[in-house]
């Protein structure tokens, strides 16, 4: 069994259906609300579960009642929760609004920003067992630095997605195996334009990229000319999450080899978008399968 380590947030998302988006100061009325379960940390460790992976969590939850409910919901999802920590105060939110399949998001971090360099030190028993470490950026950054060396002194393989963007030391870049952002992250990662070729974006990267472009697909440079795999076509109804399930399914299935585990990320990121929610469209090992067996291998 693949064995994966997420080191990141996890939040209660906060869902609001609405027929637009509001203009600044107009109120709206909207079709439906739901608190799911997500934060970037949370969402790649439930889809690498999903997916099959055995998937330990660095994380922190706070003492509200959303702390309860969303360690239940990793629990349930046979998520090893040993090195989430709950801390007093409030849990992570995501306050989203879904209108026309496109989403808009304010994240108020709380318990994340706890998540601390010693409680990742804590966890390089999990770390050093681990085929692939997957950090994101709603963690204080020097976590994620401390991830990436932590990754580069056990030699496992650590993925930075790179969400939400902001610049980084390109020392820490270096240290990942590969870096996941789209167009517009690598931009501000790399304090570049953001509308510089992506594929001049790529080249000029201190670490391997895997690109993710929505429908298109994604591309991704190991060395080398740029490779594309094309986006899979499915009815969207709610992206958020999409890149998530394709961070997850990219680590559990690097063994396949790099132009493998981005199809099969590509796949697993298509179906994510056909369902509501982060989690609720996140698919099984099955239905990556049943997918791609109906494309060109
Ligand atoms: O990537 C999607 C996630 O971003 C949501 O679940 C939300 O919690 C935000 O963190």
């Amino acid at each position: 069994m693949v064995r994966v380590v997420v080191v990141g947030s996890i939040n209660m998302d906060l869902v609001t259906l609405a027929p637009r988006f509001a203009e600044p100061g107009e109120t709206l009325l909207g079709e439906r609300f739901l608190t799911i379960p997500g934060g970037k940390g949370a969402n790649q460790a439930v889809a690498a579960a999903r997916l099959g992976a055995d998937v330990s969590l660095v994380g922190a939850l706070g003492s509200d009642l959303f702390g309860d409910q969303l360690h239940a919901g990793l629990a349930a999802e046979g998520i090893a929760l040993q090195h989430v920590r709950r801390v007093d105060g409030a849990s992570g939110t995501a306050s989203i609004t879904v209108a026309g399949g496109e989403n808009q998001i304010v994240i108020v971090p709380a318990a994340n920003w706890t998540v601390s360099p010693a409680q990742v030190e804590a966890a390089a028993d999990s770390l050093a067992r681990a085929d692939a470490v997957l950090v994101q950026m709603e963690i204080p950054p020097e976590t994620v630095e401390a991830t990436l060396r932590l990754g580069q002194r056990l030699g496992v393989p650590v993925i930075l997605n790179p969400a939400p963007a902001r610049p980084l030391p390109v020392e820490w870049l270096r240290l990942a195996r590969f870096l996941t952002p789209n167009q517009h992250e690598l931009a501000i990662l790399l304090g570049a334009d953001p509308d510089e070729d992506f594929r001049a974006l790529m080249a000029r990267a201190p670490a391997p990229v895997v690109l993710t472009r929505g429908a298109e697909g994604a591309w991704y440079r190991d060395g080398g000319e740029p490779q594309h795999q094309p986006g899979f076509r499915v009815e969207v109804v709610d992206t958020t999450g999409a890149g998530d399930t394709f961070n997850a399914a990219l680590a559990v299935f690097l063994k396949d080899g790099l132009g493998e585990a981005v199809r099969k990320a590509c796949a697993a990121g298509a179906l994510s978008v056909s369902r509501l929610g982060a989690q609720g469209g996140m698919p099984t090992r099955a239905e990556v399968e049943a997918l791609l067996a109906g494309q060109p291998a």
